[in-house]
């Protein structure tokens, strides 16, 4: 008898359905060729969980994801909810699920496919040999610290305030040097410790724990040079670790290097092998319902998720075989066609990919 991993699935806002749709059906192919068995279960999540349920995360999603063994999410968020009061946003419901599910350690990998290259903004021969890691904390900093109003001297002012401790920087900064030691061995660590205190205690944790890592080459950048670095040698990074914020910032950057943000998944990890796993981009709401979106980056994080959570390597890498040989074969979806007059749409370029996976 199999062993049943539950998934909650979240298919969300905007185009999250349509890309979440095609994800599943590769879930169900894996099935049938490996002798998986998955136990789906739908939740409610952004902003059709605050038209229907008057809340961003109803605790009932809460539960499903917490009953589970990992989380398929689509995207979240559209023009109809960016007036509304924090409480009533997505983003609001996106930040509460991470801090709920203890998932501290965002993973997104920014790799350029070969046959995409030219779909970058960036020279091809900039961006040779280009895959690296963006490991970005994800439950403190600036993000979850105490914000208010206040009245000042002239008027009113805003705080947003960053606190980090030592065990939030330690945890994620092995992480790094974990996920670091299964590549090709280089850390470079982000931070802005000739200004911020936080980073001054995140640089000292660090070179505290990096002694252990002897095999490890550790760097640390600032953020601002990483940010112009990114651009002048993508290549020379291998795994990038860093706090909330600027990981935020730096992983966009990163991702648009591959020229392919509807390519790239990701993955929310906690303690123990529970994650949850998304595509990089949004809701794209002007695209939605048109049944042109880019699955890819859906399909990928199924593959993020057999590797990372289930430990289902060799289907993990069935997926990622069949999205190349199809890439491969010429087929594209608009984002990432140079002649938008042959592109393909949502669904076939789903079933191209679940034909193409092989045991
Ligand atoms: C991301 C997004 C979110 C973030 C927003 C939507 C709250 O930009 O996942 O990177 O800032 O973390
Ligand atoms: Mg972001």
């Amino acid at each position: 008898m199999a062993d049943v991993k539950k998934i909650a699935v979240i298919a969300g806002d905007g185009i999250g359905p349509e890309v979440v749709g095609e994800a599943l059906k590769v879930l169900k192919k894996t099935e049938e060729l490996y002798g998986y068995q998955f136990e789906t279960t739908h939740g409610l999540f952004g902003g059709i969980a605050i038209d229907e349920k008057g809340t961003p995360l109803p605790q009932e999603t809460l539960d499903i994801c917490k009953a589970a063994d990992a989380v398929l999410l689509g995207a979240v968020g559209g023009p109809k909810w960016d007036n509304n009061s924090k409480e009533l946003r997505p983003e609001t419901g996106l930040l509460g699920i991470r801090k709920a599910l203890g998932l501290f350690s965002n993973i997104r990998p920014a790799n350029v496919f070969d046959c995409l290259k030219e779909a970058s903004t960036l020279k091809p021969e900039v961006l040779e040999g280009t895959d690296l890691i963006v490991v970005r904390e994800l439950t403190g900093g600036i993000y979850f610290g105490e914000k208010f109003r206040r009245q000042g001297a002239h008027g009113e002012e805003a705080v947003d305030t960053c606190v980090y401790n030592v065990v939030e920087v330690e945890r994620i900064v092995r992480q790094g040097f974990e996920i670091a030691r299964t590549r090709r061995k280089k850390l470079a660590s982000v931070d802005k410790a000739n200004v911020l205190e936080t980073s001054r205690l995140w640089r000292e944790v660090v070179n505290r724990i990096a002694p252990e890592y002897p095999d490890v080459e550790l760097e640390h950048v600032l953020v601002d040079n990483c940010a112009m670095q990114l651009l002048r040698r993508p290549s020379s990074f291998d795994v990038i670790v860093t706090e909330n914020m600027f990981g935020d910032i730096i992983s966009d950057e990163a991702a648009m290097l591959t020229g392919s943000i509807g390519m790239l998944s990701s993955a929310s990890l906690g303690e123990g092998a529970f994650g949850l796993y998304e595509p990089v981009h949004g809701s794209a709401p002007d695209i939605a319902g048109q049944g042109i979106s880019n699955p890819i980056a859906t399909i990928l994080s199924v593959a993020l998720m057999f590797r990372l959570t289930f430990g289902y390597h060799e289907a993990a890498q069935a997926i990622e075989d069949a999205v190349k040989s199809v890439l491969d074969a010429g087929h594209r979806t608009g984002d990432i066609a140079v002649d938008k007059s042959k592109a393909i749409g949502t669904t076939e370029m789903g079933d191209l990919i679940v034909a193409a996976i092989k045991k």
